[in-house]
């Protein structure tokens, strides 16, 4: 709650029925950081470096390959979404989220991921958005189902998470797919 308070998302850049994804502006910084260094969060995206305030604005440094939002519930913060890895020259990006624990179970991965996507390629002109998961996150893997992405690839062992190494499933959704 403390987090919340603090932040104070920028305008609305996009919007659905429940949620708006808004600009990420320099007082939502500890809204993320404090999410993203959490355990329940950063393990399913194998952060092993804490991020302080420095990664964090350099993660959150504009520029032609990544987009950030703060999806958010009236101007209350409930997650972050990304558009990263954006190749212009192939049409192709990966998006990745996260919701804040006490905000999950409510659908909002889900609609933020959807206008995540409307933008990446009604607006971006993206052809195609991938997804990384983990195997066993079964949560994520239902979101991406939903939305109406195809599982193309497996690795083995991709990731060294926790101690042990997890295997990791590779999502597409082609523009022609929605
Ligand atoms: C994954 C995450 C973003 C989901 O957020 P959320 O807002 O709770 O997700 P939603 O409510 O939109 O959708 C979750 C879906 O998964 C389903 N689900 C939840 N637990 C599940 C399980 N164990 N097995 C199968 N499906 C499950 C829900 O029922 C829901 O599907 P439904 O709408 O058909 O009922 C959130 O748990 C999170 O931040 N996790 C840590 C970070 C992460 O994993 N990010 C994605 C990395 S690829």
């Amino acid at each position: 709650m403390r987090d919340v308070l603090r932040s104070m998302p920028g305008p609305v850049f996009l919007e659905s029925d429940r949620l708006s994804l808004r600009t990420v502006e320099s007082e939502d910084r500890e809204f993320i950081r404090s999410h993203w260094n959490s355990p329940e969060l950063r393990h399913w995206f194998a952060k092993t470096d804490p991020i302080d305030s420095e990664r964090l604005s350099d993660f959150l440094e504009t520029n032609d390959t990544e987009v950030h939002f703060l999806p958010c519930r009236d101007s209350v913060p409930v997650g972050f979404l990304w558009l990263f890895r954006i190749d212009d020259v192939a049409g192709r990006g990966e998006i990745g989220y996260w919701v804040s624990p006490e905000e999950q179970g409510n659908g909002y991965a889900t609609e933020a991921a959807e206008l995540g996507l409307r933008y990446a390629f009604n607006e971006r002109g993206l052809h195609k958005v991938m997804a990384r998961v983990f195997e066993g996150n079964k949560t994520s893997q239902r979101i991406l189902e939903k939305l109406g992405f195809e599982e193309e690839g497996y690795l083995r062992e991709h990731y060294f998470v926790d101690g042990e190494y997890v295997d990791t499933r590779f999502f597409g959704l082609l523009a022609d797919d929605k």
